[in-house]
């Protein structure tokens, strides 16, 4: 058995009870005969109260010494205080101090991003910051929950990969001994073999992509969750993809209220999140653009303007479907009509593709689609790409031997939790963010 120790999650456990907590000091002050701290234990805050002639007369003395931030040792009595953050707050009798903190620089005044993304390894200490970073741990088990349970194989893809998945723009190169390699973009290719051998599997893992365009949406490293199944269509996809969505953010709001309370986030927002999702063909969309007033011509791809206009307009996620195959990478498979056949041998208007787009201008959290399953007409499409033949033999092999419909997609991890957490950037959803100028820390 375990010996329960305190925590101060679970205070409610120890109401009563006298114990020892280890932690940080949040905050402090005093006024007179009576003094107070906030201590972080990393699982949540709780007042400590030290009245003059009830605790040790040392702990009262010591407690001048500390600092925000020190780490400190307190015992007493734990008691109901609806005023202390997590509602229990401790009497204190003792108090050790194990480490003074120089100063901090985090203050509780405001402080510009800049600094806080510097001092990002201290600013993860923070109350929001906490809280979005457990949110991701949820998520993360929630995604990972969904697909075991449904009998998919986590099927993990390489980092380092000798040819490009989504165009050759935003490759990442680093030497790989004598040749070149680069940092995987999506695991999707990798995928689709680990679906002819098993059916239904998920790779999920971190990617990585040179973008060079500074929005609240884009990270140079980012993980992705990419399920691929075998005998699907672009139907399904959509199916599994809603169910998927629907299950991730209620399991995640059902388990992450506190958290999600100190995000401040409208949880009615997000409880009215669920499947099935409106599906929108890209020509469909285009329309509603132009009664938006935020026409796009055709054949150009959706910017943050027209994904806010269409999560206004459908309060809800929102699939786009049928995408100009000009736009698209190689491996979709095409048509020329909407519902028709498939194009075969030549080159389709459309491609089978399948963005979901969340509300409130957090944007595509999802892309994917049905892959081209035919030897001959992929070959075609990778050489219109200009992609060579040869980087792509096992790719096809997969075409050679008992190839199959089938199709999937691969979800951004740090832009669903921004939407769940309600913050404004993908910055704030992942421990140490990788952009566009910040390597460090
Ligand atoms: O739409 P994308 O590029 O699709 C693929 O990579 C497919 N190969 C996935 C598949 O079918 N298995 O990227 C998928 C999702 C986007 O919808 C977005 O949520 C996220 O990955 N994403 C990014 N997130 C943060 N920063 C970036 N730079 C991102 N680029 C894509
Ligand atoms: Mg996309």
């Amino acid at each position: 058995m375990f010996k329960q120790i305190f925590q101060i999650k679970n205070s409610e456990k120890f109401e009563g009870q006298t114990v020892t907590a280890q932690g940080w000091v949040y905050q402090s002050r005093s006024s007179g005969k009576i003094k107070f701290l906030i201590l972080r234990d990393g699982t949540g805050l709780m007042q400590c109260v030290l009245f003059k002639g009830e605790c040790q007369e040392a702990a009262f003395l010591d407690f001048e010494k500390i600092t925000q931030e020190s780490a400190i040792e307190v015992s007493g009595k734990i008691k109901k205080e609806p005023r202390s953050p997590g509602g229990y707050e401790m009497g204190v009798q003792t108090l050790k101090i194990l480490h003074i903190a120089e100063n901090y620089p985090i203050s509780p005044k405001e402080h510009g991003v800049e600094f806080l993304m510097h001092n990002r390894h201290l600013w993860i200490r923070s109350q929001r910051q906490w809280a979005a970073l457990k949110v991701r741990a949820e998520v993360i088990k929630a995604i990972c929950e969904f697909y075991d349970e449904r009998g998919f194989i986590r099927f993990d893809a390489p980092i380092l990969t000798p040819s490009a998945c989504e165009g050759t723009t935003t490759l990442f190169g680093t030497d790989y001994f004598d040749e070149k390699a680069y940092l995987s973009q999506s695991g999707q290719l990798y995928g689709e073999t680990g679906a002819m051998a098993f059916g239904n599997i998920y790779v999920f893992g971190p990617t990585f992509r040179a973008e060079k365009s500074k929005t609240r949406k884009h990270l140079t490293e980012f993980w992705m969750i990419e399920p691929e199944m075998a005998f699907y269509d672009l139907d399904d996809n959509m199916k599994l993809a809603e169910e998927f969505v629907e299950y991730v953010i209620q399991t995640v709001v059902s388990r992450k209220h506190q958290e999600l309370k100190i995000l401040e986030r409208d949880l009615s927002k997000l409880e009215n999140v669920r499947a099935p999702f409106p599906r929108v063909s890209y020509d469909e969309a285009i329309k509603v653009l132009d009664k938006r007033g935020v026409s796009v011509p055709w054949g150009e791809d959706f910017g943050a303007p027209h994904e806010a206009a269409l999560g206004e307009e459908f309060k809800k996620p929102v699939f786009i479907h049928h995408m100009p195959s000009q736009i698209k990478a190689f491996y979709f498979k095409q048509c020329n009509e909407v519902g028709g056949p498939p194009a075969v041998k030549s080159n389709g208007r459309y491609a089978l593709g399948c963005d979901l787009i969340a509300p409130d201008g957090y944007g595509e959290i999802i892309g994917g689609g049905q892959r081209e399953d035919d030897l001959e007409t992929l070959k075609l499409r990778i050489q219109e790409h200009g992609l060579s033949e040869d980087d792509y033999r096992w790719y096809l092999d997969l075409r050679r031997y008992g190839s199959v419909p089938h199709a999937g997609f691969g979800m951004g991890l740090e832009r669903t939790v921004a939407w769940i957490t309600g913050v404004e950037h993908v910055r704030e959803t992942v421990p140490y963010p990788r952009m566009l100028n910040t390597l460090r820390p």
